[in-house]
């Protein structure tokens, strides 16, 4: 018994791994972060500060906080050859589909930082991939554009860094609006980690068995960008443009529940939360305060608003438990920055890349862990005897 609520260490029967990371109880819509409410951590805290207390378990104090930014720091620029890297793609390359082989590639630059049984290589390994994801992202989003890249400027936060290679252009000093990046590094603590999800288990049965920590994050980026997972806030945005205003929604509602229509609600539904997703209430709040700061007036919020309210009253959805979840109102905040769609979930891979790198190293530290190797239930052919192609 911890707190207000009973503490429920999770589904010991079908447990994937133990870990100290991460804890969810999707019936009350908790998430906690080694013991910290993700909305505490949203308000109060910054992103590095979430990294770090996700790799090393405590908040750090000032002090240790500068020593990590300052780390960090020193592996935001990308080998100068992976630029070239950058050039095999098509300008219209998916952004994931660049991720996801940069990433995967990163093992042939930093070989010194592939030995898994050497804990100062696991550690500059981890470092190395939460300074490079921002650089990766947005190089990408440049290549895209066909605007040329920039290069990273450590006197800047991390989330301002990254804006401003993603948004500035060598023709002109780039200001980086305080409020943009606020939001930026609230939406990046909001996705920074979340137990044993789809991509993060992906990751853990990579490393399982003992693959360089590039090629397991490159893994975990691959299961991300299905729909149904991290896709699901470049859908959810897609979807709310597709309605187009609050008359239709009635429409689509009518689709969701159709069994014989393949039409889901992006950006409802979780396979844990059966409550409100926790980080959607402060993605909601967050897109309240970025419109309003930008002054943007955009439709889709409203038909998102109004979204959510008629299926949190509908009874279909309320029998199903379906509650918006970490996707439904990111992409409006991402759309009033400025960013494409296409971008949503590489800003999704670039947060989750801290929560999966401690997931790594957690699994990988552990003296007593062994390969992943997942059983099935077999419901094929039972044994029988080979007949000759003649008498078939
Ligand atoms: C993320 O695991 C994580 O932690 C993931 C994540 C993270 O931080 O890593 O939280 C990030 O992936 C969030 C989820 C993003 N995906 C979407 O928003 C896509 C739309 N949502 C669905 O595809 C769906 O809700 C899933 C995939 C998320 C969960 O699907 P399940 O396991 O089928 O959900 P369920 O068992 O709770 O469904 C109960 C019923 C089912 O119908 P029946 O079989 O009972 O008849 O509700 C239906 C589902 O078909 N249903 C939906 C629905 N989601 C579930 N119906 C309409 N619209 C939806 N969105």
């Amino acid at each position: 018994q911890t707190g207000a609520f009973t503490f429920d260490p999770g589904f010991t029967s079908t447990a994937s791994c133990e870990s100290k990371i991460t804890y969810i109880d999707g019936d009350q819509g908790i998430l906690l972060h080694r013991g910290y409410p993700i909305e505490q951590l949203a308000e109060q805290s910054s992103f590095m500060e979430v990294a770090y207390l996700l790799l090393h378990g405590e908040l750090p104090s000032g002090q240790e906080l500068d020593k990590f930014t300052y780390t960090i720091s020193r592996h935001t620029m990308l080998h100068e050859q992976l630029a070239t890297f950058y050039r095999g793609f098509r300008r219209d390359a998916h952004p994931m589909a660049i991720m996801c082989g940069v990433v995967g590639a990163l093992s042939a630059f930093y070989h010194d930082s592939t030995d898994i049984t050497d804990p100062h290589q696991r550690m500059v390994a981890s470092h190395r991939l939460i300074a490079k994801m921002p650089t990766i992202a947005a190089m990408a989003y440049k290549y895209s554009i066909g605007q040329p890249f920039l290069y990273p400027d450590n006197s800047l936060s991390y989330t301002g860094n990254f804006l401003r290679m993603t948004f500035g252009v060598p023709a002109e000093d780039y200001v980086v609006d305080p409020v943009i990046e606020r939001a930026m590094d609230r939406i990046f603590i909001l996705h920074a980690d979340h137990e044993q999800n789809a991509s993060t288990s992906t990751v853990r049965l990579a490393g399982s068995s003992g693959a360089n920590p590039f090629a397991c994050i490159a893994a975990g980026i691959a299961c991300l960008w299905g729909p149904a997972h991290g896709g699901a806030n470049e859908a959810a945005l897609n979807m709310l443009r597709e309605i187009g205003t609050v008359d239709r929604i009635p429409e689509y509602i009518a689709r969701a529940k159709d069994k014989n229509d393949p039409f889901r609600l992006m950006g409802f539904g979780h396979r844990v939360y059966k409550n409100y997703d926790p980080r959607a209430k402060v993605m909601q709040k967050t897109a309240n305060e970025v419109l309003e700061k930008l002054g943007v007036d955009d439709p889709i919020f409203d038909v998102a608003r109004e979204l959510e309210q008629i299926a949190l009253k509908d009874d279909y959805f309320v029998e199903k438990k379906l509650y918006p979840n970490v996707d439904f109102y990111s992409g409006v905040i991402l759309s009033a920055i400025g960013f494409p769609t296409s971008m949503f979930t590489v800003l999704f891979a670039l947060a989750r890349t801290t929560g999966w790198v401690a997931q790594w190293n957690e699994m990988i530290s552990d003296p007593d862990q062994k390969i992943g190797r997942p059983r099935q239930l077999y419901t094929g052919a039972t044994q029988r005897d080979y007949v000759p192609v003649g008498k078939r």
